[in-house]
């Protein structure tokens, strides 16, 4: 039986949205089954309009992917989160999609699920590591078992971080660069190596 892979995202301008696609292309590759799905955005149309390109981006990105939900969370025997850096942390717009997994949390569905996490900064040291650690803090509430690269794979010297992938854009808005890439695939093929390990252990949680 495939391993199911739920990717959910936010992304701005595209960054985000090319790591994601090739996580999904490394798990592929590994066997997953996967679903990239697109957190959307909480602002108005006025605000959108503040930032070029926006709101043709968000109208592309919600064309070609739906938005995450309860039923993918839990279809999932992976799940990895993905979004651009906001002040050193996640954006609103996956956290609100996160904050919505109450209901499963509470009948501890996700329990023994892989997560990880995946971003993109404008600068070097701009908060990707403060950013993927900080998703691992809602990790752990849900139970899932958190899937870090360390350095398993020598993408990781070159690019990436031990915490999950990740891209500079810089203030050109950049495409991540063929290393990055590779460390976004590496991730897509671990995570999914782990999942189905995860999966034949039926790691639940404990039954009153
Ligand atoms: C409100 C806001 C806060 C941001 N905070 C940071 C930050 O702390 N560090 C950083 O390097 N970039 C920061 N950025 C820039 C984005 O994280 C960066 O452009 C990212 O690559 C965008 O990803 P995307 O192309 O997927 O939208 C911020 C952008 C916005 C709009």
């Amino acid at each position: 039986m495939a391993t199911n892979l739920l990717i959910a995202f936010y992304s701005r301008n595209g960054s985000t949205e090319a790591l994601a696609q090739t996580i999904a292309e490394g798990a592929r590759a590994e066997g997953a089954e996967v679903r990239l799905r697109r957190a959307r955005d909480l602002v108005g149309p006025e605000v959108m309009a503040k930032a070029p390109g926006w709101a043709e981006n968000a109208a592309r990105m919600d064309a070609a992917y739906e938005a995450p939900t309860e039923a993918d969370a839990e279809w999932a025997d992976a799940i990895i989160f993905g979004t651009p850096t906001r002040f050193g942390a996640a954006s609103t717009e996956l956290k609100a999609y996160i904050d919505s997994l109450g209901g499963l949390w509470f009948q501890g569905k996700l329990v023994g699920k892989a997560g990880a996490g995946f971003t993109s900064t404008s600068s070097t040291h701009g908060g990707n590591e403060s950013t993927i650690i900080s998703l691992y803090t809602p990790m752990a509430h849900l139970g899932l078992i958190i899937v870090p690269l360390g350095y398993a794979d020598p993408a990781l010297f070159r690019a990436g971080t031990p915490y999950g992938a990740s891209a500079v854009s810089g203030q050109a808005n950049n495409p991540p660069t063929a290393d990055d890439l590779e460390v976004a695939r590496f991730q897509g093929r671990r995570v999914t190596q782990v999942a189905a390990a995860l999966k034949a252990a039926q790691i639940t949680r404990t039954k009153n």
